[in-house]
């Protein structure tokens, strides 16, 4: 990890924030996505602002993290959903760690209060690392949609920052 940093995510990172996209999708356990957005789908989806990448010694991106807003109404202005992925070629050293440390304490910084995500419950790497972060288990949605033709539950996660009162 000595040689992993965190920055801002920026416009010319797009590609390879799209191909490490891809491969989570294609690893089957990420989302019921099976295709990456285009650039300009992205970018409207998410918030300007916590965006982040972790890049390797060699200057090479092998993660990102964002958040969309959840709600169009006021009284859930600080609540946002993050997504996280991280390069297979560089998973298990911790990359997603310190994505959602860095997300947490840009989000905290912000005045917003909880961040959420749905999980699939077979995607143990990505429950660890969440639970690790503070994030805890509200419910499991029973089967709510289909992935491949089939029917998938989905781990409702969420964290309520200590600090944003
Ligand atoms: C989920 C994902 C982001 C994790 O990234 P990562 O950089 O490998 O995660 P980290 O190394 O920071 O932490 C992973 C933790 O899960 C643990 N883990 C990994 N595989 C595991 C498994 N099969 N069972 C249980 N725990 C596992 C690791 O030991 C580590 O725990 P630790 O804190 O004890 O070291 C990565 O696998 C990924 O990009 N997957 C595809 C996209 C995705 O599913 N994103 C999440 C949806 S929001």
């Amino acid at each position: 990890m000595a040689d992993i940093t965190v920055r801002p995510l920026r416009d010319d990172d797009a590609d390879r924030v799209l191909a490490i996209y891809q491969a989570g999708l294609d690893a089957g356990d990420a989302s019921f996505e099976t295709t990456a957005p285009t650039w300009a789908a992205f970018d409207a989806a998410k918030l300007p602002a916590h965006r982040f990448v972790a890049v390797d010694g060699n200057n090479t991106v092998v993660g990102w993290i964002a958040v969309a807003p959840t709600s169009g109404r006021t009284v859930y202005a600080g609540v946002v959903e993050h997504s996280v992925y991280v390069d297979p070629a560089a998973q298990g050293r911790g990359v997603a760690r310190l994505l959602l440390d860095t997300l947490i304490a840009s989000t905290e910084a912000a005045g917003i209060w909880t961040i959420q995500s749905g999980v699939f419950p077979e995607n143990a790497a990505s429950l660890t690392v969440h639970e690790r972060a503070g994030f805890r288990v509200i419910g499991v949605r029973e089967r709510v949609g289909r992935h491949h033709g089939r029917w998938r539950d989905v781990v409702l996660l969420e964290r309520r920052s200590p600090v944003v009162t």
